[in-house]
Protein backbone atom coordinates (compact mmCIF):
# COMPACT_ATOMS: atom_id res chain seq x y z
CA UNK A 1 0.00 0.00 0.00
CA UNK A 2 2.58 2.61 1.12
CA UNK A 3 4.83 4.12 -1.80
CA UNK A 4 8.62 3.78 -0.58
CA UNK A 5 9.76 7.56 0.37
CA UNK A 6 11.99 9.88 -1.65
CA UNK A 7 14.05 12.45 -0.74
CA UNK A 8 11.66 14.81 -1.52
CA UNK A 9 9.31 13.59 0.73
CA UNK A 10 8.48 16.35 3.83
CA UNK A 11 9.37 13.88 6.74
CA UNK A 12 8.25 15.22 9.94
CA UNK A 13 9.41 13.05 13.05
CA UNK A 14 7.56 13.58 16.59
CA UNK A 15 9.41 13.02 19.45
CA UNK A 16 13.04 13.72 20.21
CA UNK A 17 14.24 10.97 22.50
CA UNK A 18 16.58 8.05 20.84
CA UNK A 19 14.66 6.68 18.36
CA UNK A 20 13.44 10.08 16.93
CA UNK A 21 16.48 11.51 16.74
CA UNK A 22 18.27 8.39 15.52
CA UNK A 23 16.46 8.51 12.67
CA UNK A 24 16.56 12.20 12.01
CA UNK A 25 20.01 12.09 12.51
CA UNK A 26 20.14 9.22 9.84
CA UNK A 27 17.49 10.42 7.32
CA UNK A 28 19.55 13.77 6.78
CA UNK A 29 22.68 11.51 6.01
CA UNK A 30 20.90 9.83 3.58
CA UNK A 31 19.85 12.55 1.71
CA UNK A 32 16.60 13.19 2.61
CA UNK A 33 15.77 17.31 2.23
CA UNK A 34 13.30 17.65 4.00
CA UNK A 35 13.01 16.48 7.91
CA UNK A 36 11.66 18.31 10.98
CA UNK A 37 11.69 16.98 14.65
CA UNK A 38 8.75 18.37 16.99
CA UNK A 39 8.75 17.73 20.67
CA UNK A 40 6.57 19.00 23.57
CA UNK A 41 9.77 20.08 25.11
CA UNK A 42 13.24 21.12 23.58
CA UNK A 43 15.83 17.71 24.28
CA UNK A 44 16.90 16.50 26.46
CA UNK A 45 12.76 16.37 26.96
CA UNK A 46 13.24 16.46 31.27
CA UNK A 47 10.09 13.76 31.26
CA UNK A 48 10.89 11.77 28.34
CA UNK A 49 12.30 8.35 28.92
CA UNK A 50 15.83 9.27 27.24
CA UNK A 51 16.75 11.98 29.78
CA UNK A 52 18.60 10.96 32.52
CA UNK A 53 22.02 11.20 34.13
CA UNK A 54 22.73 7.44 33.47
CA UNK A 55 21.28 4.62 31.45
CA UNK A 56 22.88 1.10 31.66
CA UNK A 57 25.05 -0.11 28.16
CA UNK A 58 25.27 -3.70 28.35
CA UNK A 59 25.29 -6.70 25.77
CA UNK A 60 24.27 -9.30 27.99
CA UNK A 61 20.57 -10.40 26.39
CA UNK A 62 18.99 -14.20 26.35
CA UNK A 63 17.80 -12.71 23.01
CA UNK A 64 21.10 -13.62 20.42
CA UNK A 65 19.57 -10.73 18.07
CA UNK A 66 19.63 -8.19 20.61
CA UNK A 67 22.92 -9.29 22.39
CA UNK A 68 24.75 -9.06 18.86
CA UNK A 69 23.33 -5.51 17.96
CA UNK A 70 23.84 -4.30 21.60
CA UNK A 71 27.80 -5.23 21.00
CA UNK A 72 27.76 -3.42 17.83
CA UNK A 73 26.11 -0.19 19.65
CA UNK A 74 29.31 -0.97 22.06
CA UNK A 75 31.60 -0.70 19.50
CA UNK A 76 29.94 2.57 18.69
CA UNK A 77 29.48 4.02 22.05
CA UNK A 78 33.63 3.40 22.60
CA UNK A 79 34.79 4.39 19.06
CA UNK A 80 33.13 7.56 18.30
CA UNK A 81 33.80 11.18 18.09
CA UNK A 82 30.08 12.09 19.30
CA UNK A 83 29.34 9.57 21.67
CA UNK A 84 32.69 8.40 23.40
CA UNK A 85 32.66 11.54 25.47
CA UNK A 86 29.35 10.14 27.08
CA UNK A 87 30.18 6.90 27.45
CA UNK A 88 31.72 5.18 30.98
CA UNK A 89 32.90 1.37 30.67
CA UNK A 90 32.85 0.92 34.31
CA UNK A 91 32.11 -2.92 34.07
CA UNK A 92 28.43 -4.49 34.76
CA UNK A 93 27.96 -6.80 37.83
CA UNK A 94 24.73 -9.21 37.14
CA UNK A 95 23.75 -10.55 40.58
CA UNK A 96 20.74 -13.30 41.80
CA UNK A 97 20.11 -14.49 45.38
CA UNK A 98 19.87 -17.80 44.24
CA UNK A 99 22.32 -19.86 42.37
CA UNK A 100 20.08 -20.17 39.04
CA UNK A 101 18.32 -17.61 37.73
CA UNK A 102 17.03 -18.00 34.71
CA UNK A 103 17.71 -14.89 33.04
CA UNK A 104 21.47 -15.05 34.02
CA UNK A 105 21.59 -18.79 33.00
CA UNK A 106 20.47 -17.75 29.66
CA UNK A 107 22.08 -14.64 29.04
CA UNK A 108 25.83 -16.73 29.63
CA UNK A 109 24.58 -19.17 27.18
CA UNK A 110 24.42 -16.37 24.80
CA UNK A 111 27.54 -14.96 26.05
CA UNK A 112 29.51 -18.72 25.23
CA UNK A 113 27.84 -19.02 21.35
CA UNK A 114 28.96 -15.82 20.97
CA UNK A 115 32.73 -16.11 21.92
CA UNK A 116 32.15 -13.28 24.47
CA UNK A 117 34.39 -13.34 28.06
CA UNK A 118 32.66 -12.93 31.46
CA UNK A 119 33.53 -13.90 34.81
CA UNK A 120 31.53 -15.78 37.33
CA UNK A 121 31.11 -15.49 40.63
CA UNK A 122 29.62 -17.90 42.96
CA UNK A 123 29.30 -16.01 46.40
CA UNK A 124 30.57 -12.52 47.74
CA UNK A 125 34.20 -13.84 48.28
CA UNK A 126 34.81 -14.34 44.91
CA UNK A 127 32.90 -10.88 43.48
CA UNK A 128 35.31 -9.05 45.47
CA UNK A 129 38.45 -10.54 43.71
CA UNK A 130 37.12 -9.52 40.85
CA UNK A 131 35.85 -6.33 41.83
CA UNK A 132 37.56 -4.57 44.37
CA UNK A 133 35.49 -1.93 44.32
CA UNK A 134 32.94 -3.87 46.06
CA UNK A 135 34.02 -4.89 49.08
CA UNK A 136 31.59 -2.78 51.02
CA UNK A 137 29.06 -5.30 49.77
CA UNK A 138 28.53 -8.11 52.33
CA UNK A 139 24.75 -9.91 51.26
CA UNK A 140 25.07 -13.68 49.69
CA UNK A 141 24.50 -13.79 46.05
CA UNK A 142 25.97 -15.25 42.61
CA UNK A 143 26.21 -14.06 39.36
CA UNK A 144 28.69 -12.89 36.88
CA UNK A 145 30.59 -9.90 35.88
CA UNK A 146 31.12 -8.32 32.63
CA UNK A 147 33.98 -6.01 32.23
CA UNK A 148 32.74 -5.03 28.48
CA UNK A 149 29.43 -3.11 30.01
CA UNK A 150 28.88 0.04 31.55
CA UNK A 151 27.10 3.86 31.77
CA UNK A 152 26.28 6.45 29.54
CA UNK A 153 25.20 10.05 30.33
CA UNK A 154 22.13 9.84 28.80
CA UNK A 155 21.09 13.28 28.94
CA UNK A 156 24.58 14.59 27.21
CA UNK A 157 24.44 12.01 24.78
CA UNK A 158 20.87 13.15 23.85
CA UNK A 159 21.49 16.85 23.76
CA UNK A 160 25.11 15.98 21.46
CA UNK A 161 22.85 14.30 19.34
CA UNK A 162 19.81 16.67 18.64
CA UNK A 163 22.96 19.74 18.11
CA UNK A 164 24.45 17.50 15.30
CA UNK A 165 21.39 16.70 13.95
CA UNK A 166 20.78 20.62 13.95
CA UNK A 167 23.57 21.77 12.07
CA UNK A 168 23.15 18.87 9.68
CA UNK A 169 19.92 21.25 8.80
CA UNK A 170 16.94 18.98 10.75
CA UNK A 171 14.49 21.53 11.66
CA UNK A 172 13.18 21.62 15.23
CA UNK A 173 10.34 22.66 16.58
CA UNK A 174 9.82 22.46 20.17
CA UNK A 175 7.22 23.34 22.83
CA UNK A 176 3.48 24.53 22.33
CA UNK A 177 4.33 24.87 18.37
CA UNK A 178 5.38 21.62 18.52
CA UNK A 179 3.10 19.94 20.46
CA UNK A 180 0.88 17.51 18.63
CA UNK A 181 -3.05 17.20 19.42
CA UNK A 182 -4.02 14.96 17.00
CA UNK A 183 -2.93 13.19 13.35
CA UNK A 184 -4.10 15.00 10.11
CA UNK A 185 -5.61 12.27 8.02
CA UNK A 186 -7.09 13.15 4.50
CA UNK A 187 -10.08 11.87 3.44
CA UNK A 188 -8.08 8.73 1.75
CA UNK A 189 -6.89 8.35 4.97
CA UNK A 190 -3.44 8.97 3.87
CA UNK A 191 -1.75 11.40 6.35
CA UNK A 192 -1.63 15.01 5.93
CA UNK A 193 0.79 16.62 8.97
CA UNK A 194 -0.31 16.96 12.20
CA UNK A 195 -2.19 19.36 14.04
CA UNK A 196 -0.40 20.93 17.14
CA UNK A 197 -1.21 22.85 20.27
CA UNK A 198 -0.68 26.15 19.10
CA UNK A 199 -0.07 27.50 15.40
CA UNK A 200 -0.12 24.80 13.18
CA UNK A 201 -1.15 22.15 11.14
CA UNK A 202 2.08 21.49 10.28
CA UNK A 203 2.26 19.61 6.85
CA UNK A 204 4.42 16.79 6.02
CA UNK A 205 3.78 13.99 3.38
CA UNK A 206 5.49 11.51 5.51
CA UNK A 207 5.49 11.36 9.59
CA UNK A 208 7.03 8.98 12.05
CA UNK A 209 5.70 8.65 15.83
CA UNK A 210 8.28 8.19 17.91
CA UNK A 211 6.07 9.51 20.58
CA UNK A 212 7.71 6.33 23.31
CA UNK A 213 5.40 5.78 26.21
CA UNK A 214 2.57 8.95 24.74
CA UNK A 215 1.88 6.91 21.36
CA UNK A 216 -1.75 5.50 22.36
CA UNK A 217 -2.98 8.75 23.06
CA UNK A 218 -2.76 9.36 19.34
CA UNK A 219 -3.13 6.36 17.85
CA UNK A 220 -4.80 3.18 19.22
CA UNK A 221 -1.64 0.88 19.07
CA UNK A 222 -3.54 -0.88 22.48
CA UNK A 223 -3.43 -4.36 21.32
CA UNK A 224 0.85 -3.84 20.54
CA UNK A 225 2.31 -1.19 23.06
CA UNK A 226 1.38 -0.44 26.81
CA UNK A 227 3.59 2.27 29.19
CA UNK A 228 4.66 1.76 32.80
CA UNK A 229 6.31 4.23 34.92
CA UNK A 230 9.55 2.98 36.61
CA UNK A 231 11.06 4.32 40.17
CA UNK A 232 14.61 5.81 40.23
CA UNK A 233 16.23 7.92 43.21
CA UNK A 234 18.91 10.14 43.65
CA UNK A 235 21.35 11.05 45.92
CA UNK A 236 23.80 14.03 46.27
CA UNK A 237 27.22 12.70 47.47
CA UNK A 238 30.19 14.64 48.62
CA UNK A 239 32.93 14.93 46.39
CA UNK A 240 35.09 12.53 48.86
CA UNK A 241 31.85 9.84 48.53
CA UNK A 242 32.32 10.47 45.39
CA UNK A 243 35.98 9.83 45.22
CA UNK A 244 35.35 6.74 47.35
CA UNK A 245 32.66 5.00 45.33
CA UNK A 246 34.53 5.97 41.77
CA UNK A 247 35.74 2.85 40.77
CA UNK A 248 32.58 0.64 41.24
CA UNK A 249 30.63 -0.85 38.59
CA UNK A 250 27.17 -1.28 37.66
CA UNK A 251 25.37 -3.76 39.59
CA UNK A 252 22.22 -5.20 39.02
CA UNK A 253 20.20 -7.27 41.51
CA UNK A 254 17.60 -9.41 38.74
CA UNK A 255 16.25 -10.87 42.29
CA UNK A 256 14.44 -7.33 43.16
CA UNK A 257 14.75 -5.81 39.71
CA UNK A 258 17.02 -2.86 41.86
CA UNK A 259 20.10 -1.85 40.49
CA UNK A 260 22.51 1.02 40.89
CA UNK A 261 24.98 3.04 38.89
CA UNK A 262 28.72 4.45 40.14
CA UNK A 263 28.43 8.11 40.93
CA UNK A 264 28.39 10.87 38.19
CA UNK A 265 32.19 12.29 37.80
CA UNK A 266 31.35 15.58 37.70
CA UNK A 267 28.19 16.13 39.90
CA UNK A 268 28.69 13.70 42.25
CA UNK A 269 24.98 12.54 42.16
CA UNK A 270 23.97 8.44 42.93
CA UNK A 271 21.63 7.01 41.05
CA UNK A 272 19.61 3.71 41.70
CA UNK A 273 16.53 2.42 40.25
CA UNK A 274 14.27 -0.55 39.61
CA UNK A 275 13.76 -2.42 36.29
CA UNK A 276 10.41 -4.04 36.69
CA UNK A 277 6.52 -4.35 36.21
CA UNK A 278 5.87 -0.80 37.07
CA UNK A 279 2.70 1.45 37.84
CA UNK A 280 0.60 2.48 35.90
CA UNK A 281 -2.23 5.20 35.73
CA UNK A 282 -5.49 5.15 33.52
CA UNK A 283 -6.25 7.79 30.85
CA UNK A 284 -9.75 7.43 29.13
CA UNK A 285 -10.37 9.00 24.93
CA UNK A 286 -13.49 8.08 24.29
CA UNK A 287 -14.83 4.59 25.26
CA UNK A 288 -10.32 3.21 25.72
CA UNK A 289 -8.34 3.47 29.14
CA UNK A 290 -4.97 3.15 28.61
CA UNK A 291 -1.40 3.68 30.87
CA UNK A 292 0.46 7.05 29.29
CA UNK A 293 2.11 10.19 31.03
CA UNK A 294 0.24 13.47 30.99
CA UNK A 295 1.00 15.59 27.80
CA UNK A 296 1.05 18.84 28.63
CA UNK A 297 2.84 18.75 32.12
CA UNK A 298 6.55 18.07 32.39
CA UNK A 299 5.78 14.60 34.74
CA UNK A 300 9.39 15.02 36.18
CA UNK A 301 8.50 17.76 38.06
CA UNK A 302 7.04 16.87 41.36
CA UNK A 303 10.22 14.47 42.82
CA UNK A 304 7.48 11.94 43.05
CA UNK A 305 7.67 7.86 43.52
CA UNK A 306 4.88 5.76 45.38
CA UNK A 307 6.30 4.60 49.10
CA UNK A 308 6.64 0.81 48.11
CA UNK A 309 9.32 1.86 45.26
CA UNK A 310 11.00 4.00 48.26
CA UNK A 311 10.87 1.13 50.42
CA UNK A 312 12.23 -1.28 47.40
CA UNK A 313 14.86 1.24 46.55
CA UNK A 314 15.86 2.09 50.35
CA UNK A 315 16.31 -1.77 50.79
CA UNK A 316 18.27 -2.23 47.49
CA UNK A 317 20.82 0.93 48.85
CA UNK A 318 21.65 -1.20 52.29
CA UNK A 319 22.46 -4.35 49.96
CA UNK A 320 24.65 -1.77 47.14
CA UNK A 321 25.86 0.52 49.45
CA UNK A 322 24.93 0.33 53.41
CA UNK A 323 27.68 3.57 53.96
CA UNK A 324 25.04 6.34 52.66
CA UNK A 325 21.94 3.76 52.78
CA UNK A 326 19.53 6.31 54.74
CA UNK A 327 20.55 9.50 53.11
CA UNK A 328 17.65 11.15 52.17
CA UNK A 329 16.69 11.33 48.39
CA UNK A 330 17.79 14.51 46.23
CA UNK A 331 15.29 13.68 43.68
CA UNK A 332 12.93 11.12 42.34
CA UNK A 333 11.08 10.43 39.27
CA UNK A 334 9.00 8.35 37.48
CA UNK A 335 10.59 7.22 34.55
CA UNK A 336 8.22 5.77 31.23
CA UNK A 337 8.80 2.14 29.78
CA UNK A 338 6.71 2.22 26.17
CA UNK A 339 6.19 -2.21 26.88
CA UNK A 340 5.67 -4.24 24.42
CA UNK A 341 5.17 -8.16 24.89
CA UNK A 342 8.61 -9.89 23.72
CA UNK A 343 10.66 -6.42 23.95
CA UNK A 344 11.12 -6.26 20.65
CA UNK A 345 10.95 -2.51 19.06
CA UNK A 346 8.05 -1.73 16.84
CA UNK A 347 9.25 -0.15 13.64
CA UNK A 348 6.98 -0.29 10.38
CA UNK A 349 4.46 0.92 8.74
CA UNK A 350 1.23 2.00 10.44
CA UNK A 351 -1.33 -0.47 9.04
CA UNK A 352 -4.25 1.72 7.97
CA UNK A 353 -2.84 5.04 8.02
CA UNK A 354 -0.91 5.73 4.54
CA UNK A 355 2.26 7.72 5.00
CA UNK A 356 2.25 7.21 8.95
CA UNK A 357 5.56 5.22 9.94
CA UNK A 358 5.59 3.74 14.07
CA UNK A 359 9.33 3.50 15.52
CA UNK A 360 8.60 3.01 19.77
CA UNK A 361 8.20 0.02 21.71
CA UNK A 362 11.99 0.53 23.56
CA UNK A 363 10.35 -2.00 26.31
CA UNK A 364 13.10 -0.31 29.32
CA UNK A 365 16.30 -1.66 27.40
CA UNK A 366 16.05 1.05 23.71
CA UNK A 367 18.85 3.20 25.41
CA UNK A 368 21.97 1.68 24.67
CA UNK A 369 21.17 1.27 21.08
CA UNK A 370 20.90 5.32 20.44
CA UNK A 371 24.01 5.17 18.47
CA UNK A 372 22.83 2.87 15.50
CA UNK A 373 19.59 2.58 15.90
CA UNK A 374 18.76 5.48 13.19
CA UNK A 375 20.69 2.88 10.80
CA UNK A 376 18.00 -0.25 11.26
CA UNK A 377 15.06 2.05 11.33
CA UNK A 378 15.70 4.04 8.05
CA UNK A 379 16.83 0.67 6.60
CA UNK A 380 12.63 0.11 7.36
CA UNK A 381 11.27 3.34 6.72
CA UNK A 382 13.04 3.09 3.15
CA UNK A 383 11.78 -0.40 2.52
CA UNK A 384 15.51 -1.60 2.75
CA UNK A 385 15.70 -3.85 5.81
CA UNK A 386 16.36 -7.52 6.06
CA UNK A 387 13.10 -9.85 6.04
CA UNK A 388 13.63 -11.16 9.24
CA UNK A 389 14.20 -7.45 11.01
CA UNK A 390 11.01 -6.39 9.31
CA UNK A 391 9.35 -9.29 10.74
CA UNK A 392 10.60 -8.93 14.10
CA UNK A 393 9.56 -5.34 14.65
CA UNK A 394 6.57 -5.24 13.17
CA UNK A 395 3.48 -3.55 13.97
CA UNK A 396 1.09 -6.88 14.36
CA UNK A 397 -2.02 -6.38 13.39
CA UNK A 398 -4.60 -6.15 15.85
CA UNK A 399 -6.51 -8.68 15.05
CA UNK A 400 -3.76 -11.13 15.67
CA UNK A 401 -3.15 -10.42 19.43
CA UNK A 402 -3.57 -11.93 22.19
CA UNK A 403 -1.89 -12.39 26.06
CA UNK A 404 -0.71 -10.13 28.03
CA UNK A 405 -0.03 -6.58 26.74
CA UNK A 406 3.32 -5.58 29.31
CA UNK A 407 6.65 -7.25 28.62
CA UNK A 408 8.34 -9.67 30.32
CA UNK A 409 11.28 -11.21 28.41
CA UNK A 410 12.38 -12.26 31.78
CA UNK A 411 14.35 -9.65 32.47
CA UNK A 412 12.25 -7.60 35.07
CA UNK A 413 12.48 -8.18 39.31
CA UNK A 414 10.30 -7.17 41.38
CA UNK A 415 6.67 -7.34 42.34
CA UNK A 416 3.95 -6.90 39.20
CA UNK A 417 2.60 -4.25 38.13
CA UNK A 418 -0.25 -2.19 40.05
CA UNK A 419 -2.08 0.44 39.28
CA UNK A 420 -1.92 4.16 40.87
CA UNK A 421 -4.09 5.47 43.73
CA UNK A 422 -5.63 8.85 43.21
CA UNK A 423 -3.88 10.42 46.30
CA UNK A 424 -0.39 8.53 44.39
CA UNK A 425 -1.56 9.90 40.49
CA UNK A 426 -1.76 13.40 42.06
CA UNK A 427 1.18 13.33 43.26
CA UNK A 428 2.84 12.23 40.30
CA UNK A 429 0.57 14.76 38.53
CA UNK A 430 -0.17 12.21 36.03
C1 LIG B 1 13.69 4.37 34.20
C2 LIG B 1 14.23 3.90 32.88
C3 LIG B 1 15.44 3.23 32.85
C4 LIG B 1 15.95 2.77 31.65
N1 LIG B 1 17.16 2.16 31.66
C5 LIG B 1 17.72 1.79 30.50
C6 LIG B 1 19.03 1.27 30.50
O1 LIG B 1 19.66 1.20 31.55
N2 LIG B 1 19.58 0.89 29.31
C7 LIG B 1 18.89 1.00 28.14
O2 LIG B 1 19.43 0.62 27.11
N3 LIG B 1 17.63 1.50 28.11
C8 LIG B 1 17.04 1.90 29.27
N4 LIG B 1 15.79 2.43 29.27
C9 LIG B 1 15.02 2.46 28.02
C10 LIG B 1 15.32 3.64 27.14
O3 LIG B 1 15.59 4.79 27.90
C11 LIG B 1 14.13 3.84 26.21
O4 LIG B 1 13.89 2.64 25.48
C12 LIG B 1 14.32 4.97 25.23
O5 LIG B 1 14.80 6.13 25.86
C13 LIG B 1 13.01 5.25 24.54
O6 LIG B 1 13.18 6.30 23.62
P1 LIG B 1 11.93 6.90 22.87
O7 LIG B 1 12.49 7.77 21.82
O8 LIG B 1 10.99 5.82 22.48
O9 LIG B 1 11.11 7.69 24.00
P2 LIG B 1 11.27 9.16 24.61
O10 LIG B 1 12.67 9.50 24.88
O11 LIG B 1 10.31 9.27 25.74
O12 LIG B 1 10.79 10.08 23.40
C14 LIG B 1 9.44 10.30 23.10
C15 LIG B 1 9.28 11.78 22.92
O13 LIG B 1 8.00 12.04 22.35
C16 LIG B 1 7.61 13.28 22.82
N5 LIG B 1 6.17 13.45 22.66
C17 LIG B 1 5.20 12.72 23.24
N6 LIG B 1 3.99 13.19 22.89
C18 LIG B 1 4.22 14.23 22.07
C19 LIG B 1 3.36 15.15 21.40
N7 LIG B 1 2.04 15.08 21.53
N8 LIG B 1 3.90 16.11 20.64
C20 LIG B 1 5.26 16.22 20.52
N9 LIG B 1 6.11 15.38 21.14
C21 LIG B 1 5.59 14.40 21.91
C22 LIG B 1 8.01 13.27 24.27
O14 LIG B 1 8.05 14.58 24.81
C23 LIG B 1 9.34 12.56 24.23
O15 LIG B 1 10.42 13.45 24.20
C24 LIG B 1 15.23 2.93 30.45
C25 LIG B 1 14.02 3.62 30.48
C26 LIG B 1 13.53 4.12 31.68
C27 LIG B 1 12.22 4.85 31.67
C1 LIG C 1 9.43 21.24 3.94
O1 LIG C 1 8.11 20.71 3.95
C2 LIG C 1 7.12 21.57 4.46
C3 LIG C 1 5.80 20.81 4.50
O2 LIG C 1 5.44 20.31 3.24
C4 LIG C 1 7.02 22.83 3.60
O3 LIG C 1 6.08 23.71 4.16
C5 LIG C 1 8.41 23.50 3.56
O4 LIG C 1 8.36 24.61 2.70
C6 LIG C 1 9.44 22.51 3.09
N1 LIG C 1 10.78 23.12 3.22
C7 LIG C 1 11.64 23.11 2.22
C8 LIG C 1 12.95 23.76 2.48
O5 LIG C 1 11.40 22.60 1.14
C1 LIG D 1 19.38 -9.06 45.75
O1 LIG D 1 18.16 -9.10 46.47
C2 LIG D 1 17.96 -10.29 47.18
C3 LIG D 1 16.58 -10.21 47.81
O2 LIG D 1 16.47 -9.05 48.63
C4 LIG D 1 19.07 -10.51 48.19
O3 LIG D 1 18.91 -11.77 48.81
C5 LIG D 1 20.43 -10.41 47.51
O4 LIG D 1 21.45 -10.43 48.49
C6 LIG D 1 20.52 -9.11 46.72
N1 LIG D 1 21.80 -8.95 46.05
C7 LIG D 1 22.40 -7.79 46.01
C8 LIG D 1 23.66 -7.70 45.21
O5 LIG D 1 21.99 -6.81 46.56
Amino acid sequence: MTTQPSHNDSILIVGAGVFGLSTALELKQRGFLNVTVIDRMLPPVPDGSSCDVSRIIRYDYTDPFYAKMAREAVGVWKSSKLYKPYYHPAGYVLCSETQHNEFLDQAREVMRKQNQPYSNFRNIQELHEIMPSLKDIDYPFTGYVNQNGGWANAAGAIGALAARCSELGVNFICGKAGTMTSLKIGPDNRIQGVNVVSGGPLQASRVILATGAWTNRYTNLDHAITSSAQPIGFIQLTKEEAEYYKERPVVDNFTTGVYIFPPTPDTHLLKIARDGHGFVNQVRIHDRVFASPAQDTNNALPSYFPQDADQALRHGLRQFMPGIAERPWSRRRLCWYTETPKGDFIVDNHDSIDGLFIATGGSGHGFKFLPIIGTYIADCFEGKAPSELRERWELTPAKQVDGPMACNDGSRGGPSCRQLSDDELFQAQL
